[in-house]
């Protein structure tokens, strides 16, 4: 199979430089074109980036020598030699959402990290295994902006990247009604490190900008149906979250509450876990973990360090099912940030948009 040419606009960033690593070896795809600001237009990849690699593995040697293109300058010819792009810019929102859209216009599929256009209505917000269904407004977006091939797709944000995968399959048969979250999360979420961050050793900060909101809210959309060309967010389950910044370099962590119309049993919640699988799962899609989520039975996991890189970091680790005094249950739950929270899930929904038709080569 020819591969799908591939550019990552935002490539010298720190989720950047996570696309490109991804890329290396990818079975689908191949990383022909990266793109970034004027400060680094023009040089190499390798002169960009200077020692502002973060990644734990060597660049890869295709992209090193890569010349770095424009972003906003260069888009048409960026449009004109890839398949789609991934986009990982860092800028003002509204930069942002007219960055990606003028890809989307001229006929470059969009797969972002971004949270600029979550919350456009026409926009899909996806997590693989829970919605993938949504990725069919795309019809009704392509004839919003006037275009055939282009569209813009979005992963939601990390911090529920956790704790969504888990309520999911419980949610409708035992009618789930609100859910209690504390999120324990990483430091790598704010794209820092114990050297960039020192503040961050030995210390927990009990706010993240935007991200209580963003917890509680993304979920309805995800758990959203199309209607008239949007889609529109479900009314519950009620999710109240209490967002932690702590000293863990990657990895988020979830203390979660949950009650039910129709409680379930330990028995059945862990069967439940046990046999969930998904769209990527079933069109065996390369990024897909085989197992979405795992179940612990030891009471100290899942433990951030120990389990994060489950399944390549795009699994779920899941332990300490009990019973609660004032709700139903609760329990914990763990997923990698940066993986499965970011440019790994990004990789899965490219991964899906393409199985389905929606990406497609030229
Ligand atoms: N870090 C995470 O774990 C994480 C998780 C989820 C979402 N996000 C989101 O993902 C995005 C990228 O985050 P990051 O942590 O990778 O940021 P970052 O390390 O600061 O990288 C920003 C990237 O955007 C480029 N850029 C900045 N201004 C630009 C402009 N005017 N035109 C074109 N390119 C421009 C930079 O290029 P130069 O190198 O040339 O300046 C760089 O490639 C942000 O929107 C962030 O909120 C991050």
């Amino acid at each position: 199979m020819n591969k799908f040419k591939v550019g990552v606009v935002g490539a010298t960033g720190m989720v950047g430089q996570r696309f490109v690593s991804l890329l290396e070896n990818h079975p689908w795809f191949e990383l022909t074109t990266v793109a970034a600001s004027p400060r680094s237009a023009g040089k190499t990849y390798k002169d960009a980036i200077g020692n502002r690699w973060a990644m734990a593995t060597p660049m890869p040697a295709n992209a090193a020598g890569l010349i770095v293109k424009n972003a906003e300058d260069d888009a048409e010819d960026i449009a004109r030699e890839v398949d789609f792009i991934f986009s990982a810019v860092d800028m003002k929102k509204e930069e942002i959402r007219a960055l990606e859209e003028k890809y989307a216009k001229l006929e470059c599929p969009v797969v972002s990290n971004n949270s600029a256009h979550r919350w456009t209505d026409d926009v899909p917000m996806v997590v693989p295994e829970i919605n993938p269904e949504h990725i069919k407004i795309i019809d009704a977006q392509r004839k919003r902006l006037g275009v055939k091939r282009g569209f813009i797709a979005v992963k939601s944000n990390c911090s529920l990247q956790s704790y969504v995968p888990a309520l999911h399959p419980l949610k409708d048969e035992f009618g789930l009604t609100k859910a209690l979250v504390c999120t324990y999360q990483a430091i790598s979420g704010a794209g820092k490190t114990f050297e960039t961050w020192p503040e961050m050793i030995d210390n927990v900060i009990p706010y993240i900008g935007g991200e209580e909101e963003k917890s509680e809210k993304e979920p309805l959309k995800l758990w959203g149906t199309i209607e008239n060309g949007v889609i529109k967010s479900a009314e519950g389950p009620s999710i109240t979250a209490q967002c932690l910044r702590v000293p863990a370099s990657d990895g988020h962590m979830a203390a979660v509450f949950m009650s039910f119309d129709k409680k379930p049993t330990v028995e059945q919640i862990l069967e439940k876990w046990k046999n969930f699988s998904g769209r990527p799962q079933e069109l065996d899609l390369p990024s897909a973990p085989k197992q979405f989520l795992h179940y612990f039975t030891e009471d100290d996991r899942p433990q951030t360090k120990l389990d994060r890189n489950l399944e390549n970091g795009m699994a779920v680790s899941i332990g300490r099912l009990r019973p609660d005094t004032q709700y139903d249950y609760k329990f914990v739950c763990l997923s990698h940030n940066t993986l499965r929270g970011a440019a790994g899930g990004a990789m899965l929904l490219a991964e899906l948009l393409c199985a389905e038709n929606y990406i497609t080569q030229k």
